[in-house]
């Protein structure tokens, strides 16, 4: 295992009806700014549930992040949140808003503009605090230092991580779930599921632990994930499936243990081009990602096979193509297409896409930084 330093500071306040803490979570006297999204909190009644509990705080609104917040509508609140004095965001929506508000954190307090943190131009030194109210379990950014930040005129989606945005508390109510379109159930599962593999599927330190859990984390995902679809109240299942998504990303299954991240890498550019949905990018790039490495992934994709799906054949080879196709049919059922041509995008889309790859220099993907330009393109061929 490699050395490592662990603190997650944000409080997590799990359970039906726990909204009606809010009231005690932010600070008395503060000047809270609500930030959401296009307006599912107002017809699932969260949006009540949290201006019952603020009643005695001073709460401004920012209203319309979208999904893959942009930076173009972020700025807006950047600019609301100074004229206004701010001190305390709270985000209530998905990862889109708990990300973009933790921009809107950062960039309140930085003397430039805040694109600059997502160009890696601007230190962040500090940023305003922030909790949120998680509605759609999926990204763990409710409790990690994360952000991904899209740009639409340019076309780049970028991520940028600091301490100072871990959001202080973050309320996870399973019943706010019940209202999310099944689409966006299975692209949370999805998600989840990647981020554990990320930090997973690399190769062997001995770290007992993290495998273990990480492990259990994906089963838990199989297990519940299609349950979550098929019966969408069941409060148990929404539930285990929102905390294995928090504990999917939350840093600790990743500490001391080497980390992949190329699937979301190349994930992002298919957003950033297309507009498709972060998980649908992740289900596409997976399976071919882990077909192109899995000389390099052997060690793992062979444990994975075994102790995950219980795979045991006497060939090894055949074991981790079952693997893979287990993975690949798991997204499948959880309704999520794992082929290019399935979001109708041609096989030309191929060269869009590494035109992107390039432009962002990201020539060395991967655990090892092997995944280069070439194996870059031979796994987005591989997903055609
Ligand atoms: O905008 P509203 O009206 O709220 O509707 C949203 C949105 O349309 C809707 N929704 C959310 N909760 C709902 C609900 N609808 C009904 N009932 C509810 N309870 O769902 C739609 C999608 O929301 P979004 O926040 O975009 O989804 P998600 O949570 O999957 O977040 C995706 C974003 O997070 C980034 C992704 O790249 C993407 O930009 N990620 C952030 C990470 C991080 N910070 O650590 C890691 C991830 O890998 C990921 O990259
Ligand atoms: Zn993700």
């Amino acid at each position: 295992m490699f050395n490592f330093s662990y603190q997650n500071p944000t409080r997590i306040v799990f359970g039906d009806g726990q909204i009606s803490q809010l009231g005690q979570l932010i600070p008395a006297g503060s000047r809270v700014l609500l930030t959401y999204g296009g307006g599912s909190i107002k017809q699932n009644g969260v949006y009540q549930q949290v201006m019952d509990a603020l009643k005695s705080h001073q709460v401004l609104e920012f209203s319309g992040i979208e999904p893959n917040p942009g930076y173009e509508t972020l700025s807006k609140a950047v600019a609301l949140v100074k004229a206004e004095r701010i001190d305390f965001i709270l985000a209530v929506g998905g990862g889109s808003v708990v990300d973009g508000s933790k921009y809107i954190a950062a960039a309140a307090l930085l003397e430039q503009d805040g694109w600059a943190i997502l160009e890696k131009k601007a230190r962040i030194k500090a940023a305003l605090p922030l909790g949120c109210v998680l509605t759609l379990p999926a990204t763990g950014t409710e409790s990690n230092a994360n952000a991904v930040i899209t740009r639409q005129s340019t076309q780049q989606k970028l991520a940028f991580s600091h301490p100072s945005v871990y959001p202080q508390f973050a309320i996870l109510d399973p019943k706010v779930t019940y209202s999310l379109p099944a689409k966006q159930i299975s692209n949370g599962v999805v998600d989840a599921f990647v981020h554990v593999m990320e930090q997973y599927l690399t190769y062997p330190v001995n770290a007992a632990v993290q495998d273990r859990f990480a492990e259990s984390l994906l089963q838990v995902l199989i297990e519940e994930g299609p349950k979550a679809l098929n019966e969408p109240e069941n409060y148990d299942v929404r539930a285990n499936v929102m905390w294995a998504a928090t504990m999917a990303l939350n840093g600790l299954i990743g500490v001391g243990v080497p980390q992949d991240w190329a699937t979301h890498g190349l994930g992002h550019q298919l957003t950033a081009l297309y507009g498709l949905d972060h998980a649908q990018t992740l289900a596409i790039v997976l399976p071919a990602l882990m077909q192109q490495q899995r000389a390099t992934k052997r060690d793992k994709l062979l444990q994975y096979a075994s102790r995950v799906w219980g795979l045991q054949q006497q060939d090894p080879e055949r074991q981790i193509d079952e693997a893979i196709s287990y993975t690949r049919a798991f997204f499948e059922q959880m309704g999520v297409p794992t082929r290019l041509t399935a979001y109708g995008l041609p096989a030309s889309s191929v060269d869009e896409l590494m035109a992107k790859v390039m432009a962002q220099g990201m020539a060395k993907l991967g655990e090892h930084g092997d995944i280069n330009y070439n194996v870059s393109r031979a796994i987005f061929t591989a997903a055609v």
